[in-house]
């Protein structure tokens, strides 16, 4: 018989709406059904276990039940407390069965979590008990909140305590810290457990990827890791085509402002700013960008962008986007010069692209609630600006995030990464690695032909000539797409 499944989420009345929008998403899917259809005979993930940390959308939903559908068992939490589309988390726990008795998979998400939620169910997806396990052998992370929580977990019970915040930690840090005090309390060795049956971690993004490149650099890194976000059909395509959409997607739910004739201002021209600078000016708006890398700023260049420092424009523009994956971005003294009803938008990782808590701390500034997400914060000098998202990723704060498509060649590169750590140990020792080409290009094949894109065969001797072989792979690995 079936036990119930534990679970957190806003409304199991929502399942219904999530699993028509679910369905859809499986149509827009092809990579993520193709893989269902080649590997789930095999089961390869049978056995898995697998911890995920990454926005609970309707395209993630098929994320996971692909996950399931190859053997593996799944816990999910989203990873961020904006994120999550509930009416997807309710049908991922219903599953097959009903809202009275739930038979799906165990998720811990919901829009508008609390900080102390967000990293209660980040906790949750550890918790394998259910299972007669304690913990997860693999881990899905998106900006590496999972990975994270174990390399404290196994620092702090290493030394046999939680220090205390520093001054400079930000509220969130603190709770990091409370969480795993209290997890230090109830079970003094968990994390020292767990940590040696984690196979690996697969990494959705570049924030995240930074994280891991820290860990490894300093001999830290527990466990391997596929760096996903630079596989070629994840960064060259969701980042970049994947924000084009979502991002005027989510000004205009919003604010529905007219983009046309704006004058826009993308800070960093990275894989992210790229695709934002396109879809502005797409719009018709008038786009400035700003870069720190002389290569990324010569592309905007010639791209055909004005580019500049944020201080010599400030107060000309309408709406800012940050996309740097870098700290205090926008700062409280650009706030004060910047025209009434400016709009700040963050797309980068992390809640500290604009400093939230510098702004918060100006003089007299007054916080309205336009919305769920979207505030007015009136300033001291009779101006105000609106910030979406309270600084967090508006692109799935204000709107649903990147379409179907674009995630299902991100979420193929998951699967592949999360199958090869599990069953081909011994080519991922411990370090991060990228995927491998074959599979790289596996992922955009599996693409085509719902596009209709009819690919040309090299011949015997053409292939010779060029120095690969006829099935590929077409480029060298330093070969940069
Ligand atoms: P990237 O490294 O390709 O681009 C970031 C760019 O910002 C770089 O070119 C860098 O030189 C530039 N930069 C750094 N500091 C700067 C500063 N002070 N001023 C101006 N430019 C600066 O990284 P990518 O892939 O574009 O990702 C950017 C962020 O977006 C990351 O935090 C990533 O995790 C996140 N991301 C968000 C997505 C979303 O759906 N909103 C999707 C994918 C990634």
């Amino acid at each position: 018989t079936l036990t119930q499944i534990d679970f957190k989420v806003a409304d199991l009345a929502l399942a219904e709406s999530g699993r028509h929008q679910i369905r859809l998403a499986e149509a827009e899917m092809p990579g993520l059904m193709a893989l269902r259809e080649e590997f789930g005979p095999r089961q390869p993930l049978k056995g898995a276990r697998i911890a995920g940390s990454l926005h609970m959308t309707v395209q993630t939903a098929v994320l996971i039940e692909t996950l399931r559908a190859l053997g593996a068992s799944v816990r999910w939490a989203s990873c961020n407390i904006y994120s999550t589309q509930d009416e997807a988390a309710a049908a991922v726990v219903v599953g097959s069965g009903t809202a009275e008795n739930p038979q799906g998979t165990p998720v811990f998400a919901w829009k508008g979590e609390t900080l102390e939620e967000y990293w209660w169910c980040t906790e949750k997806i550890f918790d394998f008990s259910s299972e007669g396990f304690d913990g997860p052998n693999l881990i899905l992370d998106d900006g590496g909140d999972a990975t994270m929580l174990v390399h404290k977990g196994v620092e702090f019970e290493a030394a046999g305590s939680v220090p205390p915040a520093g001054a400079d930690d930000s509220e969130e840090y603190r709770i990091v810290l409370e969480t795993l005090r209290e997890s230090l309390k109830r079970d003094s060795s968990y994390f020292t457990r767990v940590a040696p049956e984690i196979k690996g971690v697969s990494e959705e993004t570049t924030t995240g990827v930074h994280r891991l490149y820290d860990f490894a650099k300093t001999g830290k890194l527990l466990f391997p890791a596929i760096n996903v976000n630079d596989a070629v059909t994840k960064s060259k395509f969701d980042n970049k085509y994947g924000i084009r959409h979502s991002l005027p997607d989510g000004l205009n739910r919003a604010t529905d402002v007219l983009m046309g004739g704006k004058v826009c201002f993308v800070a960093g021209y990275g894989d992210v700013g790229k695709g934002c600078a396109e879809a502005l000016r797409g719009q018709g708006a008038r786009v400035i960008v700003s870069e720190i890398d002389p290569i990324c700023a010569l592309q905007a260049a010639m791209d055909g962008f004005q580019v500049t420092t944020l201080e010599s424009v400030i107060s000309e523009i309408d709406i800012f986007v940050t996309s740097t994956g870098n700290e205090n971005i926008i700062r409280p003294e650009h706030v004060l010069q910047m025209k009434n009803l400016a709009i700040l938008a963050n797309v980068g990782h992390f809640d500290n692209e604009i400093d939230m808590a510098g702004i918060a701390r100006i003089e007299g500034i007054e916080k309205i609630e336009i919305k769920p997400q979207v505030h007015e914060w009136r300033l001291p000098n009779g101006r105000a600006v609106l910030i979406l998202s309270e600084g967090r990723l508006m692109n799935l704060g204000n709107a649903t995030g990147h379409p179907s498509f674009v995630m299902s060649t991100s979420f193929s590169n998951q699967v592949l990464a999360q199958i090869e750590l599990f069953t081909n140990v011994e080519h991922y020792p411990l370090g991060v690695h990228i995927m491998p080409k074959e599979l790289d290009e596996k992922v955009a094949l599996l693409h085509l032909d719902a596009l209709g894109v009819k690919l040309t065969k090299l011949s015997e001797r053409q292939a010779r000539y060029i120095g690969v072989q006829v099935e590929g792979p077409y480029k060298v690995d330093h070969y940069r797409y």
